[in-house]
């Protein structure tokens, strides 16, 4: 997923979108953003929206000791699940968007403008009740995780896998940081693009059937549902766009 490509220059790619101001700001509205900043539209499907609170949504009902948070961007995830486990790292590529979710782990909010919006300004809020203090922001490679960061009860990532250069390297890297009766998360709407994924790297024919044969040898489908979330790119223009959540138990 990335959006405002109508600003961004054609020569940045892959990771490098993910360190502009442009997505920043994009993120800091879709992981903060009230109804009203993010689409003031009468006709907006409010079924979209708050699509990190949703996906999160899925680990309650439960205690985790140690959470790991992949690709959590500027960090919403991450605040939410720390209602839910007494440890939790969030980790994302982007120097930018950590740094973001760092400073509203210990200031409590951040200033952003929105992109085509003139100079007003808002504010992304750490959410009330979550628990930061639980909470490390990491920049970092998902899929060069250091061997002693240990095992986690719960991993979340969402709308990762197919901006990945290797998704069956990812998939498989799962198992080693989980134990039996872990938790995985995993949200995607099998956007592949060569940009992130090579052509060799994607799945070959239908990617939820890729899914299932890629994690079937150490973890239990426990459920799955398809979510939709919106990402802005101006005022009067929104992609629509249907993630997969699937929710797995490791064997
Ligand atoms: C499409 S965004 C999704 C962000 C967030 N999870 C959400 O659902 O809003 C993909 C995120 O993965 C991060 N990312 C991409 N490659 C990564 C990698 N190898 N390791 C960790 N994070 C990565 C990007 O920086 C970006 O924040």
């Amino acid at each position: 997923m990335s959006s405002n490509t109508e600003i961004l220059p054609d020569s940045l790619i892959g990771h490098e979108l993910y360190e502009t101001d442009a997505l920043l700001t994009d993120y800091l509205l879709f992981h903060y953003g009230s109804a009203e900043e993010f689409i003031p539209w009468q006709h907006a499907p409010s079924s979209a929206l708050f699509f990190p609170i949703r996906t999160t949504h899925y680990a309650e009902g439960k205690h985790y000791e140690r959470a790991l948070d992949l690709g959590c961007a500027v960090g919403r995830s991450s605040f939410e699940i720390s209602r839910y486990a007494k440890q939790v790292i969030g980790m994302d590529y982007s120097h930018a968007f950590i740094d973001a979710a760092n400073k509203i782990k210990n200031d409590g909010s951040m200033a952003y403008r929105r992109s085509h919006d003139g100079d007003n300004i808002y504010t992304a809020t750490r959410p009330e009740d979550s628990n930061p203090e639980r909470i490390t922001f990491k920049q970092g490679d998902a899929l060069a995780i250091r061997n002693d960061i240990g095992k986690f009860d719960l991993i979340h990532a969402s709308n990762l896998v197919c901006r990945l250069p290797d998704p069956e390297l990812f998939l498989r890297l799962l198992a080693t940081l989980t134990h039996s009766g872990s938790k995985v998360i995993l949200a995607t709407p099998f956007s592949w693009l060569e940009t992130y994924t090579p052509k060799d790297k994607q799945p070959k024919g239908d990617s939820w059937q890729w899914l299932l044969d890629q994690m079937n040898e150490h973890f239990l489908l426990e459920t799955y549902e398809d979510e939709p979330f919106m990402i802005r790119e101006h005022e009067r223009k929104y992609q629509f766009v249907i993630s997969r959540v699937s929710v797995w138990k490791r064997k």
